[in-house]
């Protein structure tokens, strides 16, 4: 008797336990800051411009007339390590023809693509969309800062002709 007693009171308290369980679930799921976007509703075109400043240390480039040593600089390098993928004008090769890029692409997000190429790919919705088309990985070139910044003044000389 004693013993029925005992279970049915469990049961009670275990039921009750459940309802709030799921409850407690409930409305951390509801919660809308951590409903995730599915990937497949944000298309992206990687020909138009962004203004996203992508992924990695590049955070703030302020730019300034073009430099011409500068970019002098940059063209030595984009011509041994970048020629192999890209063309200047708006053909692809390997990669992306690079015509018009500084007008695409913020400086931030060019440097970052620059120097950490795998990062960008794997985080930076542009970049990734980029893979997914080309399906070829951009190779890391162990660019610097300072070449990186060299390249780009040599990208934006490339666009102001
Ligand atoms: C092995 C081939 C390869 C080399 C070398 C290479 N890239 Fe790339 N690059 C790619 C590919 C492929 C993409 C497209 C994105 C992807 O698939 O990662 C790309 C993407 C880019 C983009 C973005 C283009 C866009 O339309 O947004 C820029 C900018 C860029 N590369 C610059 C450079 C520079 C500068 C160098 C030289 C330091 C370089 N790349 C070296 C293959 C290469």
């Amino acid at each position: 008797m004693e013993n029925r007693i005992f279970n049915s009171t469990l049961r009670g308290l275990t039921f009750l336990f459940m309802i709030l369980l799921l409850q407690a679930c409930g409305s951390k799921t509801s919660a809308p800051e951590t409903t995730p976007v599915p990937d497949a509703i944000v298309e992206i075109d990687t020909k138009a411009h962004s203004d996203s400043k992508g992924v990695g240390k590049f955070t703030e480039v302020k730019l300034e007339a073009i430099d011409p040593a500068r970019a002098e600089l940059g063209k030595a390098v984009f011509t041994t390590k970048c020629t192999t993928c890209h063309k200047l004008t708006a053909d692809k090769f390997v990669g992306p023809g690079l015509e018009g890029i500084t007008s695409r692409r913020t400086p931030e997000w060019i440097m970052n693509m620059i120097t950490n190429p795998e990062l960008m790919m794997k985080s930076d919705p542009v970049a990734k969309k980029l893979f997914e088309e080309i399906l070829t990985p951009m190779a890391n070139q162990n660019i610097g800062d300072e070449e990186a910044r060299n390249i780009l003044e040599y990208l934006r000389q490339n666009d102001n002709k």
